[in-house]
């Protein structure tokens, strides 16, 4: 069965608590007729994932993490796992974030763990991969993405129950205005899928990832990626903690 689109809102660590909570409320009172055409997401900061599910209880809004920890519980101070994110209604985690990457200094093996995890956990991974300006420079886009995808995925098996939702988001793209050409998004969803097909059976790869963009999408640049058949989805960063121009996303697609 053909999965809506996801647009998922990534409001990074831009919001404080009353902007987050009037968001949401804003979201909630804007959405409540949205229909099954198109899946809404939004991933709130840790501290606020609580407060966000209950002020979008009722709608059809789902709730994200920006991110998850790779242990169920125990002693890693600061990290919070995938059942704690389950108790707080979250559907969805991103994981392999590229600025979590940079700063952070996440690995493929530490995104595996993650993405593992987040799967044990009942959570619809959300992995993030992309190449960095230079790299693409150099000509090593491809590669770069291939193994991301090889390494965060070895020995993960996803099913029509838990299909796991990839999300090439170029780095250069992230926060510049400077979006991907669509046609090149494409064509890059076609490359993960080629190195899908290196780890699993055909109908696996095709029929349990789902291929999303990241990196500048607006409300004027957004329908041009989402076809529904390479592109099923987007994440939206800066223009989703704006109410007026995440809606303008979501009618857009919707
Ligand atoms: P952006 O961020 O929309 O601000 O470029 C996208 C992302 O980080 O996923």
């Amino acid at each position: 069965m053909a999965t809506p689109p996801l647009i998922l809102g990534n409001w990074k660590m831009n919001l404080n608590r009353k902007k987050t909570g009037d968001l949401a409320v804003g979201l909630k009172n804007s959405l409540h007729d949205l229909g099954s055409g198109v899946t809404v997401a939004v991933a709130p900061s840790m501290p606020y994932l609580d407060a966000v599910g209950k002020l979008i209880e009722g709608s059809p809004i789902k709730l994200a993490a920006q991110n998850i920890f790779w242990e169920p519980r125990g002693a890693y101070t600061g990290e919070v796992s995938g059942p704690m994110l389950l108790e707080l209604g979250c559907s969805y985690a991103i994981i392999g974030h590229s600025e979590r990457r940079i700063y952070l200094h996440e690995t493929d093996q530490i995104v595996r763990k993650k993405v593992r995890h987040a799967m044990d956990s009942g959570i619809t991974p959300v992995l993030c991969v992309g190449e960095t300006f230079e790299q693409r420079q150099q000509g090593n886009k491809d590669v770069v993405i291939m193994k991301q995808i090889q390494e965060a995925l070895t020995g993960i098996v996803p099913s029509e129950k838990a299909k796991i939702m990839i999300a090439y988001e170029p780095v250069w793209a992230i926060g510049t205005g400077q979006a991907c050409d669509p046609k090149e998004a494409r064509e890059t969803t076609e490359v993960i899928r080629s190195a899908l097909v290196d780890l699993y059976q055909q109908h696996i790869a095709d029929e349990n990832f789902i291929m999303m963009y990241g990196g500048s999408v607006d409300e004027s640049n957004v329908s041009s990626y989402v076809d529904n058949e390479s592109i099923c989805g987007v994440i939206v960063g800066g223009a989703s903690s704006v109410l007026e121009k995440f809606l303008g996303i979501i009618f857009a697609v919707a």
